[in-house]
């Protein structure tokens, strides 16, 4: 294939190795997976709000059918190379750059991390190294060692051939983003042109999905507790004036920015309405507007499932900054044939051709072609 053909990228595709698997079935609390008598598999337990649902499967019923079991079945597309790269070729996709899925190594004892981090990294390079020129990855950070493992671990994933940034929650060294401890390692990430792709895990407080949660499924918590958790962790950010701190620091938000693109202009006006911000001098003409931050630093991935939210989202930041994505392999086919069509994939794609044109540049660019530039995706030397 050669350069000027179109190509096809996925930029929101997860994997949980094989070590990460066992990591997860060595522990007894979330994040976990556990086998339950009578499921046809062993069920992947990360979310805080399936924590409540696991103490009762546990001591309740345990012969409970598999829909009533909190989690979801670990088939095989979270861990096997050659199922991915079936996913890709089912869905005509070129390219995948993957990333460990959630929680990461958030919960990784201090001393462990660094090296945990370390292999975790090198499963992805080897992966990379097993299909060259249809895999990349976004690597994972220590972010529980030490400050100098963390920053020697930036020097580390930036050697490794394949790497193009690295995924990261939004609880960083516990504090959240805008914890000035980590601006440094912000600096050190840009410095070495790696992409953040920050990625939700942690949601909102179980409390606000009220008393009749556990009857909606997940659907509370990854519809709108994700999407909150990525806006809330930018606007921290944003206000600390870390994208100021860092300028060069480039990061890719998850599912289209949360809100972001729809709350930007509210998130401006109560900036300038608010007394303490401007008698501080913090609301002055050199001040950087959260529109232009979207613009000039932050790009978006196309995981929002509708036209709509790509509209906003293409409007905020730029169609040339939006990079299509699955979020595979959560969200697998309606009927039970994983080896199939996934629709989650397919909306995705639609979406694009609503919001831009069948065929049209952008709608190309959209689907390949940014990625392919803003992540280098051409350089697999
Ligand atoms: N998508 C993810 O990436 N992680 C989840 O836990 C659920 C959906
Ligand atoms: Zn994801």
């Amino acid at each position: 294939m050669d350069s000027t053909t179109p190509r096809v990228v996925d930029i929101h595709t997860h994997m949980y190795p094989p070590a990460y698997v066992q990591l997860l079935e060595s522990r007894n609390s979330i994040p976990l997976i556990r086998k339950f008598a009578g499921a046809e598999a062993p069920r992947l337990i990360i979310l805080p709000a399936e924590a409540e649902s696991l103490d009762k499967s546990t001591s309740e019923n345990p012969g409970k059918p598999s829909s009533h079991l909190p989690g979801r079945p670990v088939t095989t597309h979270y861990s096997s190379l050659s199922q991915k790269l079936h996913f890709m070729d089912t869905h005509k996709i070129d390219i995948s750059v993957i990333s460990l899925a959630n929680p990461w190594l958030d919960f990784i004892a201090p001393e462990d991390a660094g090296e945990t981090a370390k292999s975790i990294n090198q499963e992805f390079s080897n992966m990379c190294g097993e299909a060259p020129g249809r895999l990349f990855f976004f690597a994972t950070l220590p972010l529980t060692a030490l400050p100098e493992t963390l920053l020697a671990a930036v020097g580390y994933v930036r050697s490794l051939k394949y790497c193009r940034g690295v995924i990261l929650g939004t609880s960083g060294l516990g504090k959240g983003l805008d914890d000035p401890a980590l601006v440094p390692v912000f600096r050190a990430l840009a410095s070495n042109k790696l992409t953040v792709f920050l990625h939700p895990h942690y949601g909102l407080p179980s409390e606000v999905w009220g008393p009749r949660a556990a009857e909606y499924g997940h659907v509370l918590p990854l519809a709108l507790g994700f999407p909150m958790e990525t806006t809330i962790a930018v606007a921290r950010m944003y206000l600390a004036g870390v994208f100021d701190q860092v300028p060069e620091l480039r990061m890719v938000l998850a599912h289209s920015g949360g809100t972001l693109p729809f709350l930007a202009g509210r998130i401006e006006s109560c900036i300038v309405h608010d007394g303490h911000l401007v008698k501080e001098g913090k609301v002055g003409p050199s001040r950087r507007t959260i529109w232009q931050v979207l613009k000039e630093q932050i790009f978006l991935d196309a995981v929002v499932y509708s036209e709509v939210g790509l509209k906003a989202a293409i409007d905020a930041s730029g169609v040339d900054r939006l990079m299509f994505g699955t979020d595979h392999p959560f969200f697998p086919p309606l009927n039970t044939d994983e080896q199939g069509e996934w629709e989650s994939v397919t909306w995705n794609a639609e979406s694009v051709r609503k919001a831009l044109g069948e065929g049209s540049e952008a709608a190309r660019a959209v689907m390949g072609g940014n990625a392919v530039e803003i992540l280098m995706l051409h350089e697999d030397d």
